[in-house]
């Protein structure tokens, strides 16, 4: 019989004070752009879409994953943008950390090296807040949000008709290299 899948993705995911300034940025912004506002306690910034992963191969992603050698850094995200493909508002950063396009790197570079699909599309680091929105005016402006990054996660995603539900698997710190 086929191995079942399950669709999975490693993301930040913020703590919840942090997913609730998140969240007010997006009421600010449902204001303007209507759709659908994403519940405080999904909000996250995906590093690598996986997808569909056969059940068998998931502890040895799990082995590979903890290969992935990551620092702590500090994400400001301070800018409200519009996706018109999608109708996607989200939240992100005008500069990015160089760490995270590392981590995001480091990441891929195990999925792929497994035989998975870890995504060959350039990376656009982003918060989704909106779906489904149609801008009437200008986005808020926005007062940055400082997000002070120490882990990433491993979540399974699970869509009903209610949308998508999150469910983490396993999380790794990010931790200061050791002095030598
Ligand atoms: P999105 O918020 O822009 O839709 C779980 O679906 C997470 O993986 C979401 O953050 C989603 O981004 C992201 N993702 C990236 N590529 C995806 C894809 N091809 N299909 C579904 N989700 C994807």
């Amino acid at each position: 019989m086929a191995d079942a899948t399950r669709r999975l993705f490693m993301a930040l995911w913020p703590e919840p004070a942090l997913a609730g300034r998140l969240q007010a940025v997006s009421a600010e912004a449902f204001k303007v752009c209507g759709g659908r506002q994403m519940r405080a306690k999904t909000l996250h910034l995906t590093l690598v879409f996986v997808g569909d992963v056969p059940e068998s191969r998931i502890p040895a992603l799990l082995e590979a994953m903890g290969c992935v050698d990551g620092r702590p850094f500090q994400l400001t995200v301070d800018k409200l943008a519009y996706w018109k493909h999608n109708r996607i508002v989200w939240g992100g950063c005008s500069e990015p950390a160089a760490a995270l396009g590392k981590l995001v790197n480091d990441i891929r570079g195990q999925v792929v090296a497994l035989g998975l699909a870890g995504g060959s599309e350039a990376f656009s680091p982003h918060i989704t807040l909106l779906r489904k929105a149609r801008p009437l005016g200008e986005l808020p402006s926005l007062r940055p949000v400082e997000w002070p990054v120490r882990e990433w996660v491993l979540m399974k995603s699970c869509r009903s008709a209610a949308g998508a539900d999150y469910r983490r698997l396993a999380a790794w710190p990010l931790s200061q290299a050791a002095d030598v």
